[in-house]
């Protein structure tokens, strides 16, 4: 579709859109929300994160959609599947890595019981970027597991409460980091939220970590994603020979959750709420 209107950029180099804009992307992050509705009852033991991800290539195109990661960069995917200790950026199809107390015999793409995943979609539709992630469990988590995607969820929806004009990206990174490192977690820094809209990924880097009353001022009409990345043991990471499966380094398991949101004039509307209340897994 043509642009008609010179998108304009705030002095810190953000994007400012309009009210129409919010409809685009209300459109997107509901169909990247509904994406991720679809594929959690098939998140069990037994299925491969190549079926899963053909599950949510077909419900994008099917519903008028381009899968905004298949060929981004050379990702050859339509979503990022991050299993255990797997960070982000986990290719569907791929072997599974082991993680530290892994006891599993991993050929495969094969997810076997407690396995803890993230499952992360973008789609474009008419042009506007829907990101958004959950995590799934495949049959019952383990009760750390199970702590640490409570924490995780939790601390990016807190981060979601500071989002209104007048408050700074570091009320967003401080909440998060705050929040985690409370409960005996850590940060990863190696990855970051991003304005989005009409792109992918756009000013700024939204940090999950700083300091409260930091960072550029939020202002009405922002769009981006919040991303936290919450760890275990330390917040190292590191990328393995695939150069794009990030890892915790010393193999401990990872979360992640992930909404697309917009600063409106009193607070904030998330794109990519559920559906069907399901943001939050279900065991
Ligand atoms: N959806 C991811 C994000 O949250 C981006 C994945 S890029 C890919 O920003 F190439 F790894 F798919
Ligand atoms: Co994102
Ligand atoms: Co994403």
């Amino acid at each position: 579709m043509e642009q008609t209107k010179k998108p304009r950029l705030n002095q810190d180099g953000i994007t400012i859109h309009s009210k129409e804009d919010f409809e685009g992307m209300r459109r997107a992050g509901r169909l990247a929300a509904e994406v991720l509705d679809m594929i959690a009852e098939h998140v069990v033991p037994g299925v491969t994160t190549e079926y899963l991800d053909q599950l949510c290539h077909d419900y994008m195109v099917q519903n008028n959609s381009v899968p905004a990661t298949l060929g981004y960069r050379g990702y050859p995917k339509s979503s990022c599947i991050s299993i255990n200790h797997v960070v982000c950026h986990g290719i569907p199809g791929a072997k599974i890595p082991k993680w530290k107390n892994d006891k599993n015999n991993r050929k495969d793409d094969t997810l076997f019981e407690g396995d803890i995943l993230n499952i992360d979609v973008t789609c474009i539709l008419d042009g506007w970027f829907g990101d958004n992630s959950r995590m799934y469990v495949a049959g019952k988590p383990k009760p750390y597991a199970q702590k640490l995607i409570q924490v995780t969820h939790d601390a990016l929806m807190l981060s979601i409460d500071q989002v209104k004009p007048g408050n700074t990206f570091g009320d967003i990174g401080a909440a998060i980091q705050r929040y985690a490192e409370a409960q005996g977690y850590s940060v990863v820094r190696d990855f970051c939220g991003h304005g989005l809209g009409r792109v992918f990924h756009s000013a700024p880097n939204v940090l999950h970590y700083g300091n409260f009353g930091t960072g550029p001022v939020l202002e009405e009409g922002m769009f981006f994603t919040i991303e936290p990345m919450i760890n275990i043991g330390t917040p190292h990471t590191k990328i393995l020979s695939d150069d794009w499966t990030a890892i915790t380094k010393d193999k401990s398991l990872s979360a992640q959750f992930e909404h697309s949101i917009g600063v409106t004039a009193d607070g904030c509307e998330i794109f990519t709420l559920s559906p069907k209340g399901l943001f939050h897994p279900t065991y």
